[in-house]
């Protein structure tokens, strides 16, 4: 399906124009090409991969390499939507020095075009100085999953005052340091909706309201494929682990029952070679 790339330019003409983004997470290359022949605008490499992916417990033991290979995986089948490689834990937060280059290494060696990275007011300069040496940047304020521990756990954030007015200033901090445009993580409604009228660039919501510039859900949440838990904030639009998990047994039944393979599934041999063959094995 031929599809020209989405820009960090369309990602602002769509707030501009008022049409919803529409993102996605994705972690391996059927992946890239479902979300690719979607249509979606952006897939996120997330680091969520090490929860729905590699069986870990959040997010924290991601590393570089991980991101790199997965990244590379999805930018074979996805050649449409813009793809934002997702910085793990520790790879931006050491140095600025580390930030920019890590970003280059998922840039160069993942073929992301942008990537993401979590905080705000205190990450501004970091993002400023990876935008400045030609990388464009996603912002994610509110719930940051990295820090969860820190925030008390996977929790919503910005409930009263003062948090939200913390958020509002992060959002602001993110902008005036060149993010391109920002995802906004498990916050009240209206809080969503006061971010996303602050900010002139794209806010993208994940547990904040209708009321912000576009959608973004983990893949695995969509299709029902990850039931270890279901946020609150997630739709899924589908049961594939009931339909993957059904197949299987299916399969196995059939092993067992030796109904699989059928003549169908099998290759024929001309009944001479065979012939030739049986006087070629040697008696028993
Ligand atoms: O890693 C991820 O999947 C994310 C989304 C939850 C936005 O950061």
């Amino acid at each position: 399906m031929a599809m020209e790339k989405v820009s960090v330019l369309d990602v602002q003409k769509a707030k501009d124009d008022g049409r919803k983004l529409v993102m996605v997470t994705a972690y391996d290359y059927p992946l890239g090409l479902l979300a690719h022949e979607a249509g979606v605008d952006i897939v996120l490499v997330g680091d969520s991969l090490g929860m729905v992916v590699l069986g870990m417990e959040g997010t924290v033991g991601v590393t570089m390499e991980h991101m790199i290979h997965h990244t590379r995986a999805v930018v074979r089948g996805c050649k449409g939507p813009m793809i934002v490689g997702d910085m793990p834990f520790m790879s931006y937060n050491t140095s600025i020095h580390d930030a920019i280059v890590n970003a280059g290494r998922l840039v160069k060696h993942g073929g992301c075009e942008v990537i993401k990275l979590e905080g705000g007011v205190d990450f501004a300069s970091t993002v400023e100085a990876i935008v400045k040496a030609g990388i464009p940047v996603m912002g994610h304020i509110g719930l940051t999953p990295q820090t969860a521990s820190a925030l008390g756990g996977f929790k919503i954030q910005g409930k009263d005052a003062t948090a939200a007015k913390q958020i509002i200033d992060d959002a602001r901090a993110l902008e005036d340091a060149g993010v391109f445009s920002i995802i906004l993580e498990a916050v009240p409604a209206p809080l969503g909706k006061l971010v996303a009228e602050t900010v002139r660039i794209p806010v993208i919501g994940i547990g904040a309201g209708a009321d912000v510039d576009g959608q973004v859900l983990v893949i695995h949440d969509v299709l029902g494929l990850f039931d270890r838990f279901v946020p609150k904030f997630v739709k899924q639009y589908a049961n594939v682990r009931k339909i993957m998990l059904e197949a299987l047994n299916e399969y196995k039944q059939e092993v067992m029952e030796v109904k699989f393979p059928g003549p169908e599934h099998s290759f024929k041999m001309p009944a001479e070679a065979l012939e030739q063959l049986k006087k070629m094995m040697p008696d028993k």
